[in-house]
């Protein structure tokens, strides 16, 4: 057997949550974190997704990573609409996610969205945490840019900590109200069973460590097994989106989560009526930032590995379904291949 050995690769992280609480900003916070780091190549952008490196989040989290402890190399962020239109797409993010954000603004609370997304964690069995972000909104805060919750909450008068409790502690009513044992997470032994709940602030950068330290642990302690994947094997995906592409027609936006897809590659796609058997004509990536003038957003690439998200360009496409399997081919039987596809 002379395929690679077994490795482990990145958890797949979905942040959910209401409309306007703050999703975006979070991951656009991290991201500016590893600017100022000097450190911008090292995140990546894939389609749909944040590739960030355990190198980076051990230095964002500061004290609070020792990158010796972990063996995972990093977490893939999912970003999702809280649109209450966007339901699908909110349900394959939490379908495909190992682990999971749900962001709730501390002012805001519980909206109809929260509790969807909880609904979907809950049908997926997907372990999350819950950020309780816009704390640098409790009226009279005095914000500290970028550091763990300890040290800003320290910093607070008396009564903005009592203001900020009180949110939490509204939030942690709210998870035990439908069915959730929560507590502020440093409190939490045992995430698998206690749902951890992290105040951030997506602005100013509080908390932000405590979150991606708990990320971290989390996958760390209890994914790790599921994480064990042949990286070198056929590719298996899920195809969060069906998009027209100037130059290269439909192209289904996927994100892998076992092996490798190459551009080479025969792949099975679950399509409206039967599977679609196609040759990969493309695999694309966006351009990095700086050669954004270029003429296309994309480049192609020759292969990616799980977890990753990646464009792929590919006759025959129009009838794939947003949600359906993509399953590489390479040196297995066809049939057998379509009859997964057909199954899931
Ligand atoms: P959808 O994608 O539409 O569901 O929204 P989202 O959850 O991605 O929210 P987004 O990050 O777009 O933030 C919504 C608004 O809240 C923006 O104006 C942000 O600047 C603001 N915002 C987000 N996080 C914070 C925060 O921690 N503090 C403050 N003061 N404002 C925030
Ligand atoms: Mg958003």
């Amino acid at each position: 057997d002379t395929r690679d050995p077994t490795s482990l690769r990145t958890p797949i992280v979905a942040v959910l949550g209401h409309v306007d609480h703050g999703k975006t900003s979070l991951l656009d916070k991290i991201r500016g974190s590893a600017v100022i780091e000097g450190e911008a190549g090292a995140i990546t952008q894939h389609i749909g997704a944040t590739a960030v490196p355990l190198d980076i989040i051990s230095t964002i989290a500061g004290d609070l990573v020792d990158p010796d402890d972990f063996d995972l190399p990093g977490l893939l962020f999912i970003d999702t609409p809280g649109h209450h239109s966007f339901t699908t797409l909110r349900s394959r993010g939490g379908a495909l996610a190992d682990i999971a954000i749900l962001v709730v603004d501390v002012n805001d609370g519980f909206q109809p969205q929260t509790l969807e997304a909880l609904e979907i964690l809950k049908r997926s069995q997907t372990p999350f945490i819950v950020a309780a972000n816009k704390i640098d909104t409790v009226p009279g805060w005095n914000p500290k840019e970028d550091v763990p919750i300890n040290d800003t909450y320290e910093s607070q008068s008396d009564r903005v900590r009592q203001r900020l409790d009180e949110s939490l502690y509204e939030i942690i009513g709210n998870l035990s109200d439908e069915g959730f044992s929560a507590d502020l997470y440093w409190r939490v032994q045992n995430f698998q069973r206690n749902i951890g709940v992290v105040p951030v602030s997506a602005m100013t950068g509080e908390g932000v460590p405590d979150l991606l330290t708990v990320m971290m642990g989390l996958s760390q302690r209890y994914m790790k097994e599921e994480m064990e994947i042949d990286v070198a094997g056929p590719g298996v995906g899920t195809v969060l989106e069906v998009k027209e592409e100037k130059g290269f027609g439909t192209t289904i936006d996927t994100v892998l989560y076992d092996g490798t897809i190459r551009a080479d590659d025969t792949i099975v796609v679950g399509g409206m009526n039967k599977p679609i058997v196609t040759e990969v004509r493309a695999l694309l990536q966006p351009r990095p930032l700086a050669e954004i003038r270029t003429e296309s957003r994309f480049e192609k690439v020759d292969e990616v590995s799980a977890a990753s998200g990646i464009k792929v360009a590919a006759p025959d496409l129009a009838d794939a379904m947003a949600g359906a399997p993509v399953r590489v081919v390479r040196d297995r039987d066809l049939e057998e291949v379509i009859a997964e596809v057909e199954a899931e």
